[in-house]
């Protein structure tokens, strides 16, 4: 893992980021069981009540899906695939170069990562992801006309300051680690949340807004994770004046506000459920909840949000005023409105998926293709302190991308020594067609190697 040196920003990119990333979405791309093992998308909360559930990201398999290439530059990895090394995203440049840099320890984004950049599929009509947006964008067109401007084009590229000091999350929070956030630099990350764009926005004036975007994270491998997915961030101001005339305070005000919006927003999506505030920890909210609804058997987690904490609205020109913001992935929605199975599949571009979803259809069932046999693979090695797994899980998307359907510890043990062993089951399996023994033996043998070399471990 790269250690967490102190650097100066050599990029540009967080200035192009902040004179374009204002681009106001108005016309958009028109318009969502298995159980999802549910992990919630938010790494911020902490319930209150309740049991504690994990984030929902996807796996993708469709790695080097081309993106917006605006430059014939491309380069070949070792797997012979092409990689766009040029990317505008929101009229921003994104060169390879400038997010990926192997030999940088205050870097640690991928190639892999570097990838997916740009592919934006939210912003697709007929994909389940831009189907589900489109879908909560009508809620609130029909609920509030002309109230909320929309986003959903701006830079992934913010700054630490955007991503975590503007919405206060404490120096020492999990989510500011090198294990779990993708750093450009010391100063610059890959957003790992859309609550990066709140204090920007607002200090452009903006008062009622919905930001959807991919964002980043570090994490392990299996059918409901994946580093990269999709949030949408609600966000609404109130002023004296809203709540004078109700005879609650400002913050009593919003926060019925809040929940009033999104209970029809969860109805809208899934009819007439059951459902259930909790209450919830957020750094940038208080109060704080999570709203979940009975759904198949299951009580899920649909969204994490909260009345916004005064010092974001005072900080940003806005004393005197509340507000509630709230925070959804829609993978992890989308999965469950739309019979979604493995979150890898968002990623396909084979039609067999592609094809059976179209604007404006929220909740047509996805009809699984035919599953092609998985592979197995075990690997043991002596960890060193350093060692984390979401280091190890990266060394295994980086070289068998999308055919990494799950990443297991199935066995550790210390020996007298003091040595610690791990062992991980690998699952390789593609979904479009059969893997042959030499093409896995393959894989395996360069995880072996690059997990030696990267990673300071011993291979037993
Ligand atoms: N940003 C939070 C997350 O990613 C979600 C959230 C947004 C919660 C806004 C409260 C208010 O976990």
């Amino acid at each position: 893992m790269a250690s967490i040196g102190r650097q100066a920003p050599s990029i540009s990119l967080i200035a192009q980021c902040k004179t374009r990333f204002n681009q106001v979405v108005t016309s958009f791309s028109s318009t969502s069981s298995p159980v999802v093992h549910s992990r919630s998308f938010s790494i911020f909360s902490v319930k209150r009540t309740g049991t504690r559930r994990a984030a929902t990201v996807g796996l993708g398999f469709n790695r080097w899906v081309s993106t917006v290439p605006v430059s014939p530059k491309k380069t070949r990895r070792k797997t012979g695939e092409i990689l766009s090394t040029l990317l505008e995203v929101g009229g921003v440049k994104i060169s390879r170069d400038d997010v990926v840099r192997e030999n940088d320890p205050t870097n640690n984004v991928p190639d892999s990562i570097f990838s997916k950049i740009g592919l934006q599929l939210h912003r697709r009509d007929n994909h389940p992801l831009g189907i589900l947006k489109q879908e909560i964008y009508s809620y609130f067109d029909n609920n509030f006309p002309g109230l909320f401007n929309k986003f959903d084009n701006l830079c992934p590229v913010v700054s630490v300051k955007m991503n975590f000091d503007d919405v206060l999350v404490p120096h020492d929070h999990v989510s500011r680690t090198y294990n779990d956030t993708y750093y450009i630099n010391a100063e610059t990350v890959l957003r790992c949340h859309t609550s990066a764009h709140q204090a920007e926005l607002l200090r452009e004036g903006h008062s009622y807004f919905l930001v959807t975007g991919d964002v980043y994270r570090r994490d392990s491998v299996d059918s409901t994770h994946y580093p990269v997915f999709h949030q949408m961030e609600g966000f609404r101001v109130f002023t004296p004046v809203d709540w004078e005339a109700s005879g609650v305070d400002g913050t009593s005000y919003a926060a019925m506000d809040l929940k009033k919006t999104l209970e029809g927003l969860a109805q809208h999506l899934f009819g007439n459920v059951e459902m259930r505030w909790v209450d919830a920890y957020f750094p940038f909210t208080d109060p704080s909840f999570e709203l979940e609804i009975y759904f198949q058997g299951n009580w899920m987690e649909v969204l994490g949000c909260g009345v916004t904490e005064q010092k974001i609205l005072i900080n940003n020109g806005r004393a005197g005023s509340t507000a509630w913001a709230f925070g959804l992935g829609l993978e992890r929605l989308a999965m469950v409105l739309f019979d979604i199975p493995d979150i890898r599949l968002f990623w396909s571009s084979d039609l067999r998926f592609t094809s059976q979803f179209s604007s404006g259809q929220l909740g047509v069932k996805f009809k699984s293709f035919s599953k092609f046999p998985p592979c197995y693979k075990d690997i043991s090695f002596w960890i060193s302190e350093s060692f984390t797994e979401n280091n190890f899980c990266e060394v295994v998307r980086g070289i068998a991308g999308d055919l990494a359907e799950q990443v297991s510890l199935i066995d550790s043990f210390t020996n007298k020594k003091g040595m610690t062993s791990h062992c991980y089951r690998i699952t390789y399996r593609s979904m479009e067609r059969s893997l042959t023994d030499e093409e896995i033996n393959e894989l395996q043998g360069r995880v072996r190697d690059e997990v030696e070399n990267k990673l300071n471990v011993t291979i037993r």
